[in-house]
């Protein structure tokens, strides 16, 4: 049985630290493609030289073309600009709408049957790129958003609380944006619903904390965006995927008459597992919920339409 193979595109901060979790994972061989001329070779013969040290028993390659992509299980595209402060996820659009759509185009030439994991941003408009250039069905185009806002709602819950991160779930829904939906309801510790472990002020604070957490990482960092726990999250996804986990899990998926939504790229619950999306939850929302997620789409859809402006697809 041959190994599973992971492609990243981008090297950079997202991609590089995607293919270290890849690899301390044991998923399957690892190929990072980057524009930039040497750079992800050398980052994938450092990440080899740390394999005796750590102990991980996978391959990692790296490169400017293609080629040693072909044939891959799952590709992670975390190419283009990140957001430097002040700028918000669309500001992003014009520039990471070309690449994403460049970088679609040249995956699926050698990998017509994988699944795509897209990270780069703005979130929900990019996966409908890579879905519209693909034409792939919409169980193999998929974008991680849902597991890193998720994470970072149950890393204030865990800070607030003082209780370990490992008994806290929690939902985040809708797009990658400062209108994303963090469920109250259905996020829990140890199964009670934090609405009854907090004043509603306190949840109220951490659900905004968690729109803005993207923002708030910007801020401290500078010259760039979160990586540490986007790459964790596409990991997570590409292994719920390889091991056939049928994790539920909240992520970037075509809405087809789910929520009342139709056509349109936003967070849902899914199930993942071998075949990438093979379903999409529903589950039932207040009306207040339901509008916000509603808004949320709109929001991406009015995005996905400037993405016609700016490039043909
Ligand atoms: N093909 C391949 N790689 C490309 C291309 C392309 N057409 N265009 C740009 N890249 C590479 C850059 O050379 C760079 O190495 O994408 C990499 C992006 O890395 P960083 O600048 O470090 O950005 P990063 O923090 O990794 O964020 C990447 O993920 O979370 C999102 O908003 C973030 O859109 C951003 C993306």
């Amino acid at each position: 049985m041959s190994r599973a193979k992971i492609s990243v595109i981008g090297a950079g901060h997202v991609g590089a630290t995607t293919a270290l979790r890849l690899a301390e994972m044991e998923l399957g061989d690892v190929v990072m493609v980057d524009i930039v001329e040497d750079m992800p070779q050398g980052k994938a013969l450092d990440l080899m030289e740390m394999a005796p040290v750590v102990g991980y028993d996978v391959s990692i390659t790296g490169a400017n073309g293609y080629d040693d992509t072909a044939g891959s299980d799952i590709v992670v595209i975390t190419s283009g600009i990140p957001r430097k402060p002040g700028m918000s996820r669309d500001d992003l659009l014009a520039t990471n709408a070309k690449i994403v759509k460049q970088v679609t185009e040249e995956v699926i030439k050698k990998s017509p049957d994988t699944i795509l994991i897209v990270v780069s941003n703005p979130l929900d408009a990019m996966v409908y790129v890579a879905h519209r250039v693909s034409g792939f069905p919409r169980e193999r185009v998929m974008g991680m958003a849902g597991v890193l806002d998720s994470a970072r709602f149950r890393a204030f819950i865990s800070m607030e609380l003082g209780v370990s991160v490992d008994n806290i779930h929690a939902f985040v829904l809708g797009g990658h944006g400062d209108d994303m939906v963090p469920l109250a309801k259905y996020t829990t510790v140890a199964g009670v619903p934090i609405t009854e472990l907090m004043p509603p002020e306190r949840v109220e604070a951490l659900i905004t904390r968690t729109r803005q957490g993207g923002a708030e990482i910007v801020k401290l960092l500078k010259t760039g965006s979160a990586y540490y726990s986007p790459a964790a999250s596409a990991a997570q996804m590409c292994e719920a995927i390889l091991k056939d986990q049928k994790k539920i899990l909240p992520c970037c998926v075509l809405a087809q008459d789910e929520y009342g939504l139709d056509g349109v790229f936003v967070g849902l619950p899914v199930k993942l597992g071998s075949g990438g999306v093979e379903e999409v939850f529903e589950i039932e929302l207040e009306d207040g919920v339901r509008d916000e997620l509603h808004t949320s789409a709109g929001h991406v859809k009015e995005l996905c339409d400037k993405v016609h402006e700016l490039i043909e697809i």
